[in-house]
């Protein structure tokens, strides 16, 4: 009887739900609707590739701002420092792990030298340390010439950091080399497949026209895979952005490759946990799968809620790829991209619900939609064989996807990430 009663007060919890919900769940039972660009006027243009990169070197000259840890060119060295100090910084690790292998007793330390060899392992990764310094250094010396910043500069804020005891970023520089494998390596392939799917079939069904394309913004962009598939569909004017320093210095580095896989590295010696083998976790990555065509792309360097205040109503698509969990300020997220949509644009998004330290508010997928909606989003159905729906009468769908994951690991860390379409009306 009580199981009865709480399954019809759970069935009117969800009618009530779906009819507070219907005003902006358009088109429920309909297959996908067909966009349709509009006659609409653009009110300014993009920039060019020329353009921004000039746009980027003016707004990282010192007089632009105050000079802070905000100021972008601070947080530009802050990031070449990290990069700098790749070596140092994991030889240290490797030293503490040497260190603590000292406590085990002699008596087992030579039952494990005798079969599996740890101080050569140990060793071994020391060594393979030299091939990432190398790609870190790279990094440095392309990311000193693209920026325009000298070596003595870079020095100089080295210098000064350390004794004001600000000392490298060693996980975002790791995490700026492991986008290599997720976004430009063979290894990250079906990752990709997993995520970009789904948002890669949608935009390839828009109508469009070389003449008349259509203004495509991904912010919070990683290291510009996606932006740079969404431009392989053609038809399509893409601009990417990104705030991260580091993840800028290992995009504009792997735009200047010019030849396939022609760069190597270990991503994974700095993680000794969840390898099936020691070779597994020693082995070699090699990338760009793909040799970009970097000015096919515009990369808009910044924060994606201040950095677009001239290009409202400018795009005909946002996309957000594992981005709308990183908003500080999730409303002005939401805000930003209603406000950079021109009337009748669509809002794509794929992505988990992770917030991260100390968002201003923290909401749940029906909390998102509800204030979307509000907003003037209007939800559109999507291709049912992306998922399914997560939340009865809401067009919202979930798949599991991977992000960064190393695909020989024990580990399956994955999301169930929602997909959605929007309209701005
Ligand atoms: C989880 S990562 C996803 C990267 C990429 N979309 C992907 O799927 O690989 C989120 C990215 O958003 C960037 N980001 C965070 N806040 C941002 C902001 N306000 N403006 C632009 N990018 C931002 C981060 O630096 C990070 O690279």
């Amino acid at each position: 009887m009580l199981r009865e009663l709480f399954l019809l007060f759970t069935c009117m919890a969800w009618v009530e739900f779906a009819i507070h919900f219907s005003p902006w769940i358009k088109n429920i039972s309909q297959n996908v609707e067909i966009y349709t660009p509009t006659t609409f006027q653009y009110p300014v243009s993009l920039n060019t590739y020329n353009g921004e990169h000039t746009r980027l070197l003016q707004n990282l000259q010192r007089s632009s701002g105050k000079w802070d840890s905000t100021h972008p060119r601070h947080r530009l060295l802050t990031a070449l420092h990290g990069y700098t100090c790749y070596k140092d910084k994991s030889l240290a690790e490797v030293d503490k792990w040497r260190n603590l292998y000292k406590n085990v007793p002699k008596r087992q330390r030579t039952l494990l030298e005798s079969t599996i060899h740890y101080t050569r392992k140990i060793n071994t990764i020391e060594h393979l340390l030299d091939t990432n310094a190398k790609l870190s250094r790279s990094m440095v010396d392309y990311g000193l010439s693209f920026y325009n910043i000298s070596q003595s500069e870079l020095d100089e804020f080295i210098k000064e950091s350390e004794s004001q005891q600000r000392s490298a970023d060693r996980t975002s520089v790791s995490q700026g080399m492991k986008h290599f494998v997720r976004d430009w390596a063979d290894e990250g392939h079906e990752e990709r497949q997993q995520s970009f799917g789904c948002i890669l079939n949608s935009l390839a069904q828009m109508p469009r026209t070389k003449e008349r394309p259509l203004r495509v913004l991904l912010p919070g962009s990683g290291l510009g895979r996606l932006a740079h598939e969404v431009d392989k569909l053609g038809g399509f004017d893409v601009t990417m952005n990104e705030w991260s320093a580091y993840m800028n210095l290992a995009y504009r580095y792997v735009s200047s490759l010019s030849v396939p896989n022609s760069v190597q590295f270990h991503p994974y010696i700095d993680w000794w946990s969840h390898h099936a083998t020691t070779d597994d976790l020693q082995r070699s990555i090699t990338f760009p799968d793909e040799v970009i065509h970097p000015s096919s792309v515009l990369l808009v360097e910044g924060d994606f809620t201040t950095v677009f205040a001239e290009h409202t109503g400018l795009y005909d698509i946002i996309v957000t790829l594992f981005f709308i969990d990183t908003a500080r300020n999730l409303i002005t997220y939401l805000e930003t991209i209603h406000r950079l949509l021109r009337p009748g644009g669509r809002w794509v998004n794929l992505g988990p619900l992770l917030y991260g330290t100390a968002p201003f508010v923290q909401l749940s997928l029906d909390e998102i939609v509800a204030l979307s909606a509000s907003m003037g989003f209007e939800f559109q159905e999507t291709d049912p064989a992306i998922g399914n729906v997560t939340l009865s009468g809401l067009p919202v769908r979930g798949l599991e996807v991977a992000y960064g994951r190393n695909g020989r690991g024990l580990n399956k860390n994955a999301y169930q990430a929602q997909y959605w379409e929007a309209v701005k009306r």
